[in-house]
């Protein structure tokens, strides 16, 4: 006999354990220590080096000058610091909707976000430079015809509208993150972009082709602490920055984050080299958990839920049959990104409900599996032959034993194979969760390339990670029909 219960047993411990152990990395960095009960959550964009980011050969938290500042605030508040990481254009709104207390991301304050959230004193100014890839560029009158980028949602993008003003023919493209405008320059695809003299010096000393210049007239971009309208974190922090520019201890975190960490190189690397990637490898390797937790969870939900929506489908009750319908047709009938944003960006406009985005991708991959698997399962219980209900309902049989019993055991074994097409799509496709900022295999992969200014090899090293997964899959789906058909 099959042992279903063994497998059943299995795998609600693996629901039990993943939800129990869903601490998400980078979500609780400062991992409460209960050395205050009060705990503030700082929202941050980490691709802005030194300001904050990630360096992904030391481990996975973020560092840089804002978080130290912060941390050296908080602590002298009594409060514990969580930090939470997202892209630059989405902390305006996330302050807005409360998912953070305050933002440092060496934000500028101006008029349009002083709308929406009020600002400290800042703390630290920055000059606005033109980085490029072309030693023709030395003016602003050199761009015209070019290409500029700039980070969506960043005061940048308006001196670069400044710059088309005056200057014929130039276009500008937007980037989420800041690392992704230099690899843009890299590839030549932009010809320079906007960024700030603090971030811009390492790009520049990694990188012998570019070169830079300071934008004439530009705003000077001094970073402030971003707060929720009318928080009175504003005036305790403007105390402690206060305190810290007049001690020195403000100073000193400039220096220890602003000075040059590389020396300027003069050769140039090879096209493909891990070497630079393998610090960073065990980051990526530590995403398989979030993986393999997000796929698991998400699986049994979509497979519980589609069982049901199965049942429905076959059902005489029209009401239950049109529902179960209409839902397959609305979830495979839309883009699964667009069930996720909807799902991660509405709950809390719409219910007020802050969902997590484990949870969101979870719910979404869940509730978008079902439709698919309910479909599955409707094929293998119609595939069942017809004799056989008929004879269980001429011994007089109920429905429900019937059907756990006789048809749903028989249609299982027909509609393995499909089911694990649908798991090991779902295993693939779980990579989308990475566009809400959870820290699966694929968000590693990129934040990798972020920091080390090379796509291919972590791509590639997440590619053998997937695939290394699905093989295993697939062995268990066979192990799993030989079993089956080994007949109970
Ligand atoms: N200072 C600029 C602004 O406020 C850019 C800041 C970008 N920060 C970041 N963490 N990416 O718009």
């Amino acid at each position: 006999m099959f042992k279903k219960t063994h497998v059943l047993l299995t795998l609600v411990l693996l629901v039990i354990f993943s939800l129990a152990g869903n601490v998400l990395p980078g979500q609780h960095q400062a991992a409460a220590k209960e050395k205050h009960n009060k705990t503030l959550v700082m929202g941050t964009s980490a691709d802005y080096a030194p300001y904050e980011y990630i360096d992904t050969a030391k481990g996975n938290k973020i560092i840089g000058f804002d978080v130290d500042v912060a941390r050296h605030i908080a602590d002298k508040l009594g409060y514990n610091l969580v930090i939470k990481d997202m892209d630059f254009n989405g902390l305006v709104p996330a302050l807005d909707a409360k998912r953070v207390d305050f933002v440092m991301a060496g934000m500028t304050p101006n008029a349009e976000r002083k709308k929406k959230v009020d600002f400290s004193n800042t703390y630290y100014k920055a000059k606005q430079l033109i980085v490029t890839n072309d030693p023709k560029i030395k003016k602003i009158e050199d761009l015209k015809g070019k290409a500029i980028g700039v980070q969506l949602g960043s005061i940048q993008e308006k001196e670069a509208k400044k710059i088309a003003d005056k200057v014929d023919n130039v276009t500008i493209e937007k980037r989420n993150k800041v690392p992704d405008l230099v690899q843009e320059i890299m590839s030549k695809r932009f010809n320079a972009a906007v960024i700030e003299d603090g971030v811009a010096i390492e790009y520049l000393n990694k990188n012998p082709d570019l070169s830079s210049f300071v934008i004439p007239g530009s705003a000077s971009a001094g970073s402030a602490v971003a707060f929720q309208k009318g928080s009175d974190l504003t005036e305790k922090f403007n105390k402690e920055i206060a305190a810290m520019k007049k001690n020195g201890e403000l100073d000193q975190y400039a220096k220890k984050w602003f000075e040059p960490k590389t020396e300027k190189k003069a050769e140039k690397k090879s096209i493909v080299d891990f070497s630079t990637i393998m610090p960073s490898i065990p980051y990526i390797l530590k995403g398989i958990l979030t993986t393999l937790k997000f796929v698991v969870v998400s699986i049994l939900l979509g497979f519980v839920l589609g069982t049901i929506l199965a049942l429905f489908k076959i059902s005489k009750v029209n009401v239950l049959r049109w529902g179960a319908d209409a839902y397959t047709s609305i979830f495979r009938g839309t883009p699964l990104i667009l069930q996720l944003l909807i799902i991660y960006n509405a709950t809390p406009q719409l219910t007020g409900y802050k969902i997590e985005p484990f949870l969101a991708g979870v719910l979404t991959f869940g509730l978008n599996s079902a439709a698919y698997v309910s479909e599955i399962i409707r094929a293998g219980i119609n595939g069942v032959d017809k004799g056989q209900r008929e004879a269980s309902m001429a011994l007089g049989v109920s429905y429900g034993s019937m059907m756990r019993q006789i048809i749903l055991p028989q249609a299982l074994k027909n509609i393995l194979p499909a089911l694990m097409n649908e798991f090991i799509t779902l295993t693939k496709e779980s990579a989308i969760i990475a566009v809400i900022g959870t820290t699966d295999i694929m968000r590693r992969a990129q934040i990798v390339g972020a920091d080390t200014y090379r796509y291919f090899e972590p791509l590639i090293t997440a590619g053998i990670i997937y695939y290394l997964m699905v093989m295993a899959l697939t062995v268990l789906g066979r192990m799993l029909e030989r079993r089956m058909s080994r007949g109970d």
